[in-house]
């Protein structure tokens, strides 16, 4: 969540109203490749393209609102991700930024791994082919339903989030005459720089079992302790959405801590620890995500230090990135409906979209840019705000940003790096239809995830 002071261009230092703004862009045309995914470029003719074709072919061909994937980009994250940990480590990539059978596919031909939080997820992953034992099942309470199932299908780990959990998982991988791979997920105290709700890592909130007051401890025997269930590891996620390392680092440093205690009481090493997601992305230009490569480095740098510093061997160590792998890969299009211009404030620009198909600027005040997308234009910039077509005035999809002046209803515009937690997290608010997810690669387009029907919704309403 970016945000920048800064002076507006002097076409608008009269008009600009009290708040924050990105600088006016000296150039609208141009498309910051931060925040842009990979095959996103202007033709000399004004056209974008995504994977080779034109938007506005892709608008005709598959309408708007909707959320275009360039393939290509999202498996050169996969990859970025895989070489950056190499073969001692695992990405499991988190499904709930952005799940669908193709994406599945996908990260099962990259070499990732998945991690999935519900019996859906679990049956999309499993149905499109994910083997079993590359998938970890996640969640804070689980139902018993999703748990047989996890147990039954096999699946790679279960993380232990409470201590009900892990009598329930333990009841039943014994009654099915299985011994389940788990890890337990701990809260290991780190205040994350991010926004309060995607924060999970400090102790006032719903996820994991505190290393404070000795619980996490605590789990750890009574785990030991049942016949059906083999503890891997420990499991931290400190939040999303971060770009400084530092709560990485104490957070890996109180995991391996607890592997050391482990060890001096039980005399066993555990052998993984996963470090969770939470790498945040370029929303707008403002923002500096780490690459992978950095990360990596640093992560197994100071779990190697602090193991030796211990006693212990290095455990293998996962994470788990949903944003920064699906989050820059696509954009949303839509088609301007209603330009207000209010004067002395700011020109209200509506999209045939909105809080229905991106939360996520009304949940966390996130910031986002925009571009116009279906042509060039010249046009000096005008300060404006991309509100969608919902009963609410908090239905706001970018706060603020600036578009050219001659904007037009009809007009096509896109806003970047919406891949992750937009469709996933998409509501059916005022019956809206939701969006479909459409992968571009090579000059082809296909449907991956197909737009909601008024049938569909009407099918579920039984009368
Ligand atoms: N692992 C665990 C256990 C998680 O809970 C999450 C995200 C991740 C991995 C992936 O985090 P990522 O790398 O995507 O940041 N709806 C919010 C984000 C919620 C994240 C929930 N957990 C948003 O739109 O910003």
């Amino acid at each position: 969540m970016s945000r920048s002071a800064h002076p507006a261009g002097p076409r608008h230092a009269d008009v600009l109203p009290e708040g924050h703004y990105q600088a006016p862009p000296t150039d609208l045309n141009a498309l910051d490749e931060k925040v842009w995914s990979r095959t996103v470029s202007r033709d000399a003719d004004g056209a974008v393209r995504v994977g080779g074709i034109e938007v506005t072919r892709l608008a005709e061909e598959f309408g708007t609102p909707a959320y275009l994937l360039d393939e290509a980009d999202f498996r050169a994250r996969c990859r970025a991700w895989r070489d950056a940990f190499g073969d001692e480590a695992d990405v499991f990539y988190a499904g709930k930024a952005f799940l669908s059978r193709a994406v599945v596919k996908w990260l099962k031909e990259e070499g990732l791994n998945l991690d999935v939080c519900s019996g859906v997820e679990l049956a999309t992953a499993l149905d499109a082919g994910m083997p079993a034992d590359r998938i970890a099942f996640h969640g804070n309470n689980k139902t018993p339903a999703e748990i047989e199932r996890a147990v039954e299908d096999g699946v790679g780990r279960i993380v232990l989030d409470s201590f009900q959990e892990i009598v329930r998982v333990a009841h039943t991988a014994d009654r099915l005459g299985r011994r389940q791979r788990v890890q337990i997920r701990v809260t290991v105290g780190v205040e994350a720089h991010t926004h309060e709700f995607i924060a999970t890592a400090h102790e006032d909130q719903k996820f994991g079992i505190a290393l404070a007051e000795g619980q996490a401890a605590e789990a750890v025997r009574r785990v030991l302790g049942l016949d059906g269930l083999e503890l891997v590891g420990i499991h931290s996620h400190i939040g999303s959405q971060i770009f400084d390392m530092a709560g990485f680092e104490v957070s890996a440093r109180r995991v391996v801590q607890l592997l050391a205690a482990i060890r001096d009481e039980h005399g066993v090493e555990l052998p993984e620890i996963d470090l969770g997601g939470g790498l945040g992305i370029a929303y707008t230009p403002d923002d500096d995500p780490r690459e992978p490569h950095e990360i990596a480095k640093s992560l197994s740098e100071i779990v190697t230090r602090e193991c030796a510093a211990a006693g212990l061997a290095t455990p293998r160590i996962s994470v788990e990135p949903g944003r920064a792998i699906v989050g820059p890969t696509a954009f949303t299009l839509y088609e301007v409906g209603t330009i207000k211009p209010l004067e002395g404030l700011r020109t209200y620009v509506s999209v045939d979209g909105g809080m229905s198909d991106n939360i996520r600027t009304a949940l966390y005040d996130a910031e986002y840019t925009v571009a116009l997308v279906s042509r060039r234009s010249d046009a000096p910039p005008m300060l404006v705000r991309v509100v969608g077509k919902h009963c609410e005035s908090g239905d706001i999809v970018v706060k603020d940003a600036f578009l050219p002046a001659d904007l037009a209803p009809g007009d096509l515009i896109a806003v970047p790096a919406t891949g992750a937690y937009c469709r996933s997290m998409a509501s059916n608010y005022n019956h809206a239809l939701r969006p479909p997810v459409v992968s571009v690669a090579d000059g082809a387009a296909r449907v991956i995830v197909r737009r909601e029907t008024e049938e569909d919704l009407l099918r579920l309403d039984v009368g």
